[in-house]
């Protein structure tokens, strides 16, 4: 998968992306990322990338000419154009995942008090926001969406785990995880990991995932997909907390 990034700020982007496993991802050529200075695309000799707003107002707004320049350089036909805006639509594990799907994006990451609208008319096919807040500016976003969907691109998690067994993938968060040592400070691992049933694990961590949305997120279990055995375990994590006298439904 190629990703081209546009921004004002390139060097924000040395460190997330060339370590761990986006650096494997690209060591193992999966990932073709490059990071472009917008302000290569200008044509006068200050470098001006931004002016400011007709109607007045503060703060700079990027101009359409140098952004549209610097798109059209590096979309071909059918790219998506994904600007990073906080009144995109929201990130989540599906929309990582379909992103994933594309053989090549390109993300704009906006700045100052915003951008040209006449970019989203032109060339933006797509805006993405991280979640309902307001960042400085689009890098950080961009690099959230590349990590969320780059591990969903076979090949790059590797033995270290399958993206469709993710917290999130079906709407049921994962169970805990263990490793040694086998007691610390009174608190002990699970006995039925240690004994090594695996059919029997799998179903003690989905219960415990199932457990664990009940208590943190039990929003998501309006879209889960569940057996009906898992719709018992729910009943009876609800009988459990009416008799310790906890409200049914969490508010955390
Ligand atoms: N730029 C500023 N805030 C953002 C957000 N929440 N998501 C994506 N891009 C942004």
């Amino acid at each position: 998968m190629r990703v081209d990034v546009l921004t004002l700020f390139p060097g924000m982007f040395a460190g997330p992306m060339n370590e761990s496993m986006m650096w494997k991802a690209q060591d193992r050529g999966l990932l073709d990322l490059q990071i472009h200075d917008i302000r290569d695309y200008t044509q006068d000799k200050h470098r001006k990338v931004d002016d400011t707003p007709y109607g007045g107002g503060g703060g700079m707004i990027m101009r359409v000419d140098v952004v549209v320049r610097a798109v059209e350089a590096l979309a071909s036909a059918g790219t998506p154009v994904i600007l990073m805006s906080p009144q995109g639509r929201l990130l989540s594990h599906a929309v990582a995942k379909e992103l994933a799907g594309h053989e090549h994006l390109i993300l704009l990451c906006g700045h100052y008090e915003g951008i040209d609208d006449r970019v989203r008319q032109l060339v933006v096919t797509d805006e993405i926001s991280i979640g309902d807040y307001v960042l400085t500016g689009g890098e950080l976003a961009a690099m959230v969406v590349i990590d969320a969907a780059v591990r969903h691109i076979p090949g790059v998690l590797g033995a270290e785990g399958g993206a469709d067994t993710d917290s999130h993938a079906d709407g049921v968060l994962e169970g805990p995880h263990y490793t040694r040592p086998v007691a610390f400070r009174g608190l002990e691992v699970p006995t039925i990991l240690q004994e090594g049933d695996h059919t029997k694990i799998e179903g003690w961590r989905r219960q415990e995932g199932l457990r664990r949305t009940w208590q943190d997120r039990p929003d998501l279990l309006f879209d889960a997909r569940l057996t009906d055995d898992e719709k018992y375990l729910l009943g009876q994590f609800a009988d459990e907390d009416s008799a310790s006298g906890k409200a049914s439904i969490s508010t955390k």
